[in-house]
């Protein structure tokens, strides 16, 4: 059952009009999270002619209102991991341009939207231990700013922690509607309840569901997973987790937010939603679509916080699901060298919300013929035919043995209207999940998730 806490009393605060007339623009952005959003409120200031359009009924209700709203540039553990790939200035430039974003948007930001907190990494074992040192090596090689300290508010003892001082926690709708409002103020059109179906590359204009068109002179994929992905071989480039968050009331609000650095990850923060204070705990993750009893996620989460921080019950789980790239740097900005109108922000691993701003500022560069320095980086053509080849292979492996296994399988199951992968049911969100490419639906067979466009044709 998905109720997300940011969705409390929120669930259509920004719906917008349907899109039911052909229009031009110079830029067309598909999906309304923070990712479409906040490209959408840069290129509208930039004065470009700006079209978004979002499938679900709301802006930022789908990843946006199920993320954990943290927005810093501690991105677990993975400075350490970047830098057996990367070179010192590229790990760097991943962590500038995530600080950068995150101090540019929030200067504009609505106040009542996002508190100033520390993030912290902890371990409770002596391998964690080494972990968080390993990780404060590659802080000091990449000249990032953090430290090792003891002293958290966490209820029990740890072996260490790293602390980055001065990030950010948000409401995480709340935070996307006041740039929806800006990008508004700029002139951009925004459309809600809109879903794209075609994308038309050649001729360069999408069709929604109601076969309305819009012709563009670039087309922006914010849709989280792309709904076009056969171009740049993402389909063989990205692996797609699931994850668990559950909020109680709690009464107190903490100065910090945890991330544990062991095998089974947890996730801590606090934050005030509706002027009450609750307290946000998640972990789990495993890769989506492959697991039918995801209540026991749920259930051994609410074990753990409950006894842990001493809490009633939770009143809000939700899930969320995050696409991974195999080296850990999103793909932000063209998504292949043939297609050069055509853009994808993908790949934020767990980390959306302030790639998400890092997404805007490359995008809006890249159009308007600005450097920004982190977009060869990110650049979705980087490792076309390199290093990650073997890894590409192996995607295709797993989704040819998931397509195979659903068939042989799971028979009576609705094939998914994506790339006809047989669907898995979730019961602990009551939606069926594909285990290929992420794709999900409710219970009665509507997309919640791409890169199915069209529903399920369930049987009555
Ligand atoms: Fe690709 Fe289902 S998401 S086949």
């Amino acid at each position: 059952m998905q109720n997300s806490l940011w969705l409390k009393d929120l669930e259509n605060a920004m719906a917008f009009p349907t899109l039911d007339t052909s229009v031009d623009c110079d830029v067309c952005i598909v999906g309304g999270g923070l990712s479409g959003i906040y490209t959408a409120y840069l290129l509208a200031k930039k004065g470009l002619k700006v079209v978004l359009l979002e499938a679900k009924p709301s802006f930022a209700i789908g990843t946006t209102g199920h993320s954990t709203g943290k927005l810093t540039p501690q991105h677990g553990v993975v400075f350490s991991k970047l830098i057996k790939n990367f070179s010192i200035d590229e790990v760097a430039t991943y962590y500038q341009a995530n600080k950068k974003a995150i101090e540019s948007a929030l200067q504009v930001a609505s106040k009542d939207t996002f508190q100033k907190v520390d993030s912290y990494l902890y371990a409770t074992t002596i391998s964690g231990l080494q972990t968080i040192e390993n990780e404060l090596y590659a802080y000091k090689e990449a000249n990032i700013a953090g430290y090792g300290t003891k002293e958290t508010e966490l209820p029990f003892d740890i072996t260490g922690a790293l602390k980055m001082e001065d990030t950010a926690q948000i409401h995480p709708p709340k935070f996307a509607a006041h740039f929806v409002n800006l990008a508004l103020k700029e002139g951009a059109a925004l459309y809600t309840n809109t879903r794209v179906t075609k994308v038309e590359i050649d001729e360069k204009f999408v069709l929604t569901d109601y076969d309305v068109k819009v012709s563009y002179k670039k087309l922006v994929l914010c849709t989280h997973y792309p709904i076009e992905s056969i171009k740049g071989l993402i389909t063989t480039k990205l692996s797609i987790d699931r994850s668990y968050l559950l909020a109680s009331p709690t009464k107190e609000l903490w100065k910090g937010q945890y991330l544990s650095v062991e095998n089974a990850s947890r996730t801590i923060r606090t934050g005030l939603v509706s002027d009450a204070p609750y307290f946000i705990y998640g972990g789990g993750s495993h890769i989506a679509g492959e697991v039918e009893e995801t209540q026991t996620y749920y259930e051994e989460l609410k074990e753990e916080m409950m006894s842990t921080f001493n809490l009633e019950e939770p009143s809000f789980m939700w899930s969320a699901q995050d696409p991974n790239t195999p080296d850990k740097i999103p793909y932000i900005g063209v998504i292949s060298d043939d297609t050069p109108d055509l853009y994808i922000a993908t790949g934020y691993r767990k980390w959306g919300l302030s790639n998400s701003l890092v997404a805007g500022e490359i995008i809006s560069c890249s159009i308007t013929h600005e450097n920004h320095p982190a977009a060869k980086l990110y650049s979705p053509t980087r490792d076309q035919f390199g290093k990650n080849l073997l890894r590409g292979l192996s995607t295709i492996g797993f989704v040819t043995a998931n397509l195979a296994e659903g068939y042989l399988t799971r028979t009576e199951a609705p094939k998914c209207t994506h790339l006809g992968c047989k669907t898995r049911w979730n019961d602990g969100d009551e939606t069926w999940d594909c285990p290929c490419h992420g794709s999900r639906y409710d219970k009665n067979g509507n997309v919640i998730e791409g890169p199915a466009v069209y529903p399920l044709k369930l049987k009555k």
